[in-house]
């Protein structure tokens, strides 16, 4: 077998459900050595649920779980060489950090020489040096998190798993730990299973996003590739900002789908034109920093006519809400100018975009 390719992590088909309610459902996906994977999704969506599983918290109803090559469905936690960080910290309250940190180490017969070492080493990756003997509630949140962060990595678990844990840290915190995870990924190549409901830190941290709805996995794939070739309206909204249109397919070639909008305008779309056909009713996306306020004269792929109703700047970026003749509204947002930008309330414009940065959902 070649070791190399083998998954880190393989879950197949997994089912949860609690009396009427379905958890999970149909859940299958592979961790590469190394790879930083976050599960996506609303409250609700089975996230948690996924990473019971994988951690041997939980049993599924139905499907397995596969560790380095091993079936590990049923496996007791500790048999699985898995570390996992919570939303809530979970330090013993009663011990110092240090004592936290050892923890794991002692529950495994470590000698105490080198339990004094690996601490200090650990406490150096977290950058908290000098911080061994206080207690948990002497920490910031932000500290105690990397101390939990400390005590699941001491052991050298072969893949963690964390659970939105970033979720009780105020913003500015929480934007320092992203990139103080992804630093602790990269060092110490570690395999992640992180878990969040916030797409903009899915998308900051992770190599693949798998992006959770309603107990069953939507998509999965790299940040751009949810973003930009988004397979569903559901993914299509919950990553980023997007326009919605509906449509009917009228022709299909070259990678290309022709759609007829409700008005009659037509519109060329270059992405998922390969899963549609001719005469289905569809509904096409682009991202509002692809829809330009067209100038006198400007061409595009597509073009639509379309009265700003508002126009709002948000620091370096300006917005442009505007309402199509059908009465639907469409958001064309730019880089700030000094001049006020292209157009003003009220004004009767032209809207543009390219084919390529449109993508039929079916
Ligand atoms: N122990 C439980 N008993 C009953 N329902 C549960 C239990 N755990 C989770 N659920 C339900 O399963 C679904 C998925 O939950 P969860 O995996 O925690 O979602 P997420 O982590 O994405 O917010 C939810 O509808 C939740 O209410
Ligand atoms: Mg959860």
């Amino acid at each position: 077998m070649n070791v190399s390719n083998q998954p880190k992590l393989t879950v197949k088909a997994l089912r949860k459900t609690y009396g009427p309610v379905v958890a999970l459902t149909d859940a299958s996906l592979e961790l590469k050595e190394g790879e930083f994977l976050t599960l996506l999704g609303p409250s609700g969506s089975g996230k948690t649920t996924m990473l019971m599983i994988v951690a041997g918290l939980i049993h599924p109803d139905s499907g397995e779980v596969w560790i380095d090559g091993k079936l590990a469905t049923y496996a007791p936690p500790f048999k699985r060489d898995i570390g996992m960080v919570f939303q809530n910290y979970a330090l013993f309250p009663h011990m110092t950090v240090a004592e936290n940190i050892a923890f794991p180490l002692r529950m495994r017969g470590v000698p105490a020489a080198r339990i004094r070492d690996e601490v200090a080493r650990v406490l150096d990756i977290v950058r908290l040096p000098g911080m061994a003997d206080r207690l948990p509630r002497a920490l910031s949140g932000g500290q105690q998190q990397r101390i939990a962060l400390a005590r699941c990595i001491v052991y050298g678990p072969s893949i963690v798993l964390m659970d939105e844990p970033l979720g009780a840290l105020d913003k500015k915190l929480r934007d320092q730990m992203q990139l103080e995870i992804k630093r602790l990924h990269t060092e110490l190549g570690i395999t992640v299973l992180y878990v969040t409901h916030d797409q903009e830190e899915a998308m900051i941290m992770s190599d693949r996003i798998c992006l959770m709805n309603d107990a069953r996995i939507g998509q999965i794939g790299t940040p751009a590739d949810l973003y930009f070739r988004p397979r569903s309206v559901f993914a299509a909204s919950f990553l980023g900002e997007s326009n919605i249109l509906e449509a009917t397919v009228a022709a299909v070639d070259g990678g290309r789908a022709r759609l007829r909008l409700d008005d009659g305008t037509m519109i060329v779309a270059a992405g998922g034109a390969d899963a549609v056909a001719v005469g289905a009713k569809v509904r096409c996306m682009v991202r509002p920093e692809r829809v330009s306020v067209l100038a006198t004269g400007a061409a595009a792929d597509n073009v639509l006519d379309a009265v700003v109703k508002d126009v709002i700047m948000v620091g370096s970026i300006t917005r442009h809400y505007a309402h199509l003749p059908g009465g639907q509204e469409m958001v064309a947002t730019g880089l700030t100018r000094g001049d006020g930008g292209p157009a003003g309330r009220g004004t009767q414009v032209r809207l543009g975009w390219s084919a390529d940065s449109t993508v039929v959902l079916p």
